[in-house]
């Protein structure tokens, strides 16, 4: 029997950027760091923001209908994810990371436009950086990018290890996080000039001056600091197309010592492309930001691994649905 269809899915589809909106808007106004702060009925939240009660109401009927709120009785509170993450002053407010892409929205619905009219470069969008962009750009980073390394010092054994090769290390979060919780470990956070003088802030503020250190450089060119035993590159996967990606990883090996490993974080699509969304759409991102950079498969990153000569490879879920870890070790 054939399956029903209707447009259900397809509406939803054509309407998705209606979410991000209301995201958007409601941490512009505080929605759920007032919430948290008691301000959780809509009377005390007209108060507080100023809004028209027309909006308020609006606001928590789509909030409340996109989980972001939820009822407790006669008043609202958020929703854990939003708790532990979207309420200003919380150690782990990622606010700054989720509005990170809010002005590449004019480009995303210039798609058309920008794949009828191609303009890219080398770098993309990383080709203008300034040091006071870089800082900005970094602190949107850093408010999921730490959250990221401390699952990875978690999950990966370093305590062997002696010095750490970061690149495209942006914040230093892997670095500082892996050197505070390996204590014979150094590190070296390889990122463009303007940005390791934003590294260098996130460097002084964890006091790990002593134990990591920044190189000034463009990853896409010339030979590595050598020797070192461990290379991480993190979240940079998509900016760079596959030969790209290739030569960074056959230059890691060979600034690997011997027994050395390398671990490549990223979004990656299944071997079929089918998903997860957010790597093919980081890929797609490469369009609005103007690199010649794509989505690569866990298939790819494996084949870029074998052929610089590293052994024992394999791709392993990182955050499910959002980033892969492929990793190999220097014979
Ligand atoms: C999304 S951030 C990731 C930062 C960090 N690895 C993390 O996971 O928190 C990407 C970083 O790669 C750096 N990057 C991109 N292209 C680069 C290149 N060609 N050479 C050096 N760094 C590069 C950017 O400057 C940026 O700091």
């Amino acid at each position: 029997m054939n399956k029903r269809v209707d447009t259900t899915r397809l509406q939803e589809m054509a309407r998705a950027y209606t979410a991000s909106a209301v995201l958007y808007t409601a941490l512009d106004v505080g929605l759920f760091t007032h919430v948290s702060n008691g301000s959780n009925t809509e009377t005390a939240l007209v108060e507080e923001t100023g809004l028209r009660p027309v909006d308020v109401d609006r606001l928590v009927s789509c909030a409340l209908s996109l989980e972001l709120l939820d009822w407790d009785g006669d008043h609202l509170v958020n929703t854990l994810d939003v708790e532990a993450y979207l309420v200003e002053g919380k150690a782990r407010y990622a606010g700054a990371w989720m509005m990170f892409t809010r002005p590449d929205v004019g480009g995303w619905f210039g798609m058309t436009e920008k794949m009828r009219i191609p303009d890219s470069s080398k770098l993309g969008m990383y080709q203008e950086l300034t040091v006071e962009s870089a800082r900005k750009y970094h602190r949107a980073t850093a408010s999921i990018g730490f959250g990221a390394a401390r699952r990875f010092v978690k999950t990966v054994d370093l305590s062997t290890r002696r010095h750490l090769l970061d690149l495209g290390g942006g914040s230093g979060a892997y670095s500082i996080t892996a050197v505070e919780h390996f204590k014979e470990l150094r590190a070296t956070v390889l990122d463009l000039p303007p940005v390791v003088i934003a590294t260098q802030e996130y460097i002084a503020d964890a006091g790990v001056q002593d134990r990591v250190e920044t190189l000034g450089a463009d990853f896409t060119v010339g030979e590595f600091p050598s020797p070192v035993d461990v290379v991480v590159m993190a979240s940079n996967l998509p900016i760079y197309d596959g030969e790209i990606i290739g030569g960074v990883v056959s230059r890691a090996f060979r600034a690997l010592e011997p027994g050395g490993e390398m671990h490549l974080i990223g979004e990656m699509l299944n071997d079929n492309r089918k998903g997860p969304v957010d790597a093919a759409m980081w890929g797609m991102n490469e369009l609005i930001c103007g690199s010649e950079g794509r989505a690569h498969t866990r298939a790819e990153c494996q084949k870029y691994f074998a052929s610089a000569g590293f052994v024992d490879i394999e791709v392993i879920d990182f955050v499910p649905g959002i980033l892969a870890r492929c990793v190999g070790r220097k014979p």
